[in-house]
């Protein structure tokens, strides 16, 4: 498929970095659309670790393109760490291209970001407290700084005093904290534009001219679904799309362009932070779970909060995305249960039984999950390399959420490891 996109389609942390940089080997250009370093990829590379939070999973690869286009948020600090970081450690970084027209994630946004959320106590939202929601908030309100400003000094020395001179009086009156230095903060910045401008492109025209030349084009979503800014479970969301849709927004492709969207789902489900969570499991299996599976954040730490596959969200994600194909991960987290509960359904206030996902938030807080108990296998898969090599309940399991979800499952995450993925159906295919 020349344009591929993946999504997430739970609440984020599905194992998206793997599945990219699985994909990432038959691709010419890998391209974030939306987020920024809220998002965190681990990816085990032979006896090696990377995390990663902005650069595409896609960077592991020699010569391939990985770009950051319009839709992302760029906090110029952790950019350089994460380009510094990859080349000490022997990765070439030459081919990494950000948009111009991508936002800057500033230190106000980062500051902000935090004090918003003590103030909300809790009521929080429980961000990553890196910036994200400011930084897309001022987007909007058109008084963002891009990355192209990075390429002229005189309008970026003029664009931070004008911030400043607004969110210095916030950051006093409203937030407590110190004002920030212009002169200090322009140089810094100055700085970073060294850096980071000879990276800077024009993503749209880049992602356009590679299909022209019938290259294949992987698009990584980050964060999920139920994250999405406007399709997920608000306030409790990040404040980008990551949905299929946001993609072309945030590349600047046109829809007709788009080939096949690929929707990476756990086995299970995990999600970070507040909200309701109908499927989140009750005690000892929560643990298990997040112990079997390593549940806690690449970027911040924090413990996930764990429960069973919500049939109800992949329903829903398969909707909005119009997902064409899903690769279901960690399935070995699973290995150990008797029996595993996958949530088939929502029993609403009142009683009814809805297979769909409410579109009334009030609705949805109030989910109760309903329950189908399926066998397990009990035994350990981590090194079953063809879907005939699964026991008999593990492909059960699987055949269960394609007819549910209606979408049929491609790839199968059985380990950490680069070659711990079942293909069980053919997917980015070169052009
Ligand atoms: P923000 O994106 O930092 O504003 O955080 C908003 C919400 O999205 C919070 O609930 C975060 O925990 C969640 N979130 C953001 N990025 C990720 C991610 O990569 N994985 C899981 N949750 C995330």
């Amino acid at each position: 498929m020349p344009l591929t996109v993946t999504v997430g389609t739970q609440w984020g942390d599905e194992g998206k970095g793997k599945v990219v940089d699985m994909l990432a080997e038959r691709a010419d250009v890998i391209a974030r659309y939306q987020g920024g370093n809220n998002a965190g990829h681990t990816l085990v590379l032979g006896d090696e670790t990377f995390k990663l939070r902005l650069v595409p999973s896609g960077i592991l690869h020699p010569g391939k393109m990985c770009v950051l286009g319009n839709g992302c948020v760029i906090d110029p600090e952790v950019l350089i760490a994460e380009l510094d970081e990859l080349e000490q450690r022997g990765v070439d970084t030459s081919n990494i291209r950000v948009s111009g027209n991508a936002h800057l994630i500033m230190p106000w946004h980062r500051i902000i970001d935090a004090d918003s959320e003590l103030m909300l106590g809790r009521l929080q939202i429980g961000t990553t407290r890196r910036g994200i929601g400011p930084a897309y908030a001022d987007k909007a309100s058109r008084v963002g700084i891009r990355v192209q400003d990075l390429l002229d000094e005189k309008i970026l020395r003029q664009k931070i005093q004008t911030a400043l001179s607004v969110k210095n009086v916030l950051l006093r009156k409203i937030y407590h904290q110190r004002p920030i230095d212009k002169d200090v903060l322009t140089e810094a910045t100055l700085r970073y534009a060294t850096r980071i401008c000879p990276h800077i492109a024009d993503i749209s025209l880049l992602v356009h001219e590679a299909l022209e030349r019938g290259e294949t084009v992987l698009c990584e979503g980050a964060q999920a679904t139920l994250l999405d800014l406007d399709h997920g479970t608000y306030p409790f969301v990040t404040s980008s799309n990551p949905v299929a849709g946001g993609a072309c927004t945030g590349l600047g492709i046109g829809p007709t362009r788009v080939d096949a969207v690929l929707g990476v789902a756990k086995a299970y489900l995990t999600r970070v932070g507040e909200g309701p969570f109908p499927s989140e499991a009750e005690e000892p299996h929560r643990t298990t779970l997040r112990d079997q599976g390593g549940e806690y954040g690449t970027v911040t730490g924090r413990e996930r909060r764990c429960g069973w596959l919500d049939l109800v969200g992949l329903r829903y994600a398969a909707r909005v995305n119009g997902l064409t194909q899903l690769a279901i991960t960690k399935l070995d987290v699973l290995s150990n249960f008797e029996t595993i509960p996958v949530c088939a359904g929502y029993e609403l206030p009142g009683g009814k039984v809805t297979p769909h996902f409410p579109s009334h938030q009030s609705d949805f807080h109030h989910a109760r999950p309903v329950y189908e108990y399926l066998p397990g296998w009990q035994t350990d898969i981590s090194s079953v390399t063809t879907a005939a090599g699964l026991p008999a309940a593990a492909r059960d399991y699987l055949r269960f959420v394609e007819e549910q979800v209606g979408v049929p499952v491609a790839l199968v995450g059985t380990g950490q490891r680069r070659d711990q993925m079942i293909v069980m159906r053919e997917t980015l295919r070169a052009a």
